[in-house]
């Protein structure tokens, strides 16, 4: 049976020395998404890659590339990235003031759109967005770095987003991203996220099978849609 429950490793957290065998990992344990984090040093102090590496690795594998865009003036790249490979673009809602045309654009280019909060950024402000989009990321971190903690207090955004999307009878998916281990998957699950991001608790595991079974397991039987 098809998981409810989407589970995401952010590509940041792996070895790039070995880019491929780790992508083919989490692949064969049953991933759905490849989560790139795609950071300019300025939107967030620290840089990462760029469409150039997406585009090396978009023939190794079939996973749903989830391209998490922290720069600023995304409207400037999405085409690049699409180029690259990307299957779905998020950009952030604090990187730029036209983020309707932005959403449209993305999905203009076949990709499906997404948007960002930061954890400081109220999530009714998504409400005159949501005609425009896919998914919904709540980051339960400040952006820019992997291996911090999950900050609970965050699912008070994600349990609007789930009434807004219930309100206006939406089906966007609600992405959670960063902190998340199998010992606190239920929780963003138990408000209504459905994709789960997880970078160092994937990657950094004696056993990436075993990860990600144990995150699914959790928010599985936490899940309330
Ligand atoms: C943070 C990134 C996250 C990060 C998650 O800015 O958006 O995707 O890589 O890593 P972990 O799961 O280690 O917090
Ligand atoms: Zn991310």
């Amino acid at each position: 049976m098809e998981s409810r429950i989407k589970i995401a490793p952010s590509l940041l957290a792996a070895d790039f020395g070995h880019l491929a065998d780790e992508i083919r990992r989490v692949e064969a344990a049953g991933a759905e998404y490849l989560h790139l984090d795609v950071m300019d040093g300025s939107f967030v102090p620290n840089l990462s890659f760029g469409p150039g590496l997406i585009a090396s690795l978009r023939p190794l594998t079939k996973l749903f590339f989830d391209v998490h865009l922290m720069i600023h003036d995304p409207m400037r790249y999405i085409t690049e990235f699409s180029r690259a490979g990307a299957d779905g673009i998020t950009i952030h809602y604090e990187s730029c003031e036209n983020q309707k045309d932005c959403l449209r654009a993305i999905r203009g280019l076949g990709c499906r759109s997404g948007i960002a909060i930061k954890p400081a950024t109220p999530a009714f402000v998504l409400e005159p967005l949501l005609d425009e989009l896919d998914l919904i990321l709540v980051m339960t971190v400040e952006p820019g770095f992997g291996g911090q903690k999950f900050m609970p207090n965050t699912m008070a955004s994600v349990e609007t987003v789930r009434h807004m999307l219930r309100a206006q009878n939406r089906s966007a998916e609600i992405e959670v991203d960063g902190g998340i281990t199998c010992g606190n998957a239920d929780i963003p699950a138990s408000h209504g996220a459905n994709v789960l991001v997880a970078g160092s608790s994937v990657f950094h595991a004696d056993s990436i099978p075993d990860a990600i079974r144990s995150i699914r397991t959790a928010a599985e039987n936490a899940y309330s849609d």
